[in-house]
């Protein structure tokens, strides 16, 4: 399973590539208001830290403006991965951009039929958003599982990319049920290591061997 760091926060995403486990990134509109900086300054600095696809939003509504957008978008860096939301429009722009030679990783996904769609269209990356869903009251990693079946059902190569994970049982669960990629929030991601028994093992091994009075030199 891949992991992508969903942020745009570029001291974070430094930290997390330093310890081997950013395969990517992902960014919205709402992740560059919280950055403070300007969209194509942040995304080239990210593509300079991060060798993975790193998603760039585009915020136009209709085809023209999306397909504008995505090729001052992909000007960046080679490694600039496409943004566009799950619209007739952002269908269509994923159709033409795609077949141009660009990764794309449709977003906002909800449902089983959007997600078809979306392979249907040639997407490099499908997100189907948990945490939004698990925030109406549904089990968004029902989603998931049922876009693993419809797509191997098919063969279609469309990544699954799990997106608005808020917990690490969020993670555990895409990992189970077969997402390609998880985008993961850094507080979360640095949470999938911690465990009391390790802090406690560890302790217990150092007190140890501090009795022993030995060192490794
Ligand atoms: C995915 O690409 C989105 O940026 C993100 O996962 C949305 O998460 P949220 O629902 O926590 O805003």
């Amino acid at each position: 399973m891949q992991f992508f760091v969903d942020t745009a926060d570029v001291t974070e995403i430094r930290e997390l590539d330093a310890l081997g486990l950013v395969d990517g990134v992902t960014t919205n509109p709402s992740l560059i208001l919280k950055s403070g900086r300007d969209i194509m300054e942040v995304t080239k600095e990210i593509c300079g830290i991060v060798d993975g696809p790193v998603s760039a939003e585009v915020t136009a509504l209709d085809y023209d403006g999306m397909i504008r957008e995505a090729a001052v978008l992909a000007k960046i860096a080679g490694n600039v991965c496409i943004k566009l939301p799950l619209t007739l429009e952002g269908l269509k722009a994923c159709k033409a951009l795609t077949s141009d030679g660009h990764m794309v990783n449709v977003t906002l996904c909800f449902s089983a039929n959007q997600a078809l769609l979306a392979a249907k269209a040639g997407a490099t990356f499908i997100s189907p958003f948990i945490g939004r869903i698990d925030d109406m009251g549904t089990d968004g990693m029902e989603l998931i599982g049922e876009i693993r079946t419809i797509y191997d059902n098919y063969g279609f190569s469309t990544k699954i990319l799990a997106a608005s994970i808020r917990t690490v049982i969020h993670v555990k669960q895409s990992a189970l049920i077969g997402a390609d990629v998880a985008t993961i929030p850094p507080g979360t991601l640095r949470a999938l290591v911690k465990h009391p028994l390790t802090d406690k093992g560890l302790e217990a091994f150092l007190n140890d061997w501090a009795k022993t009075g030995q060192s490794i030199a």
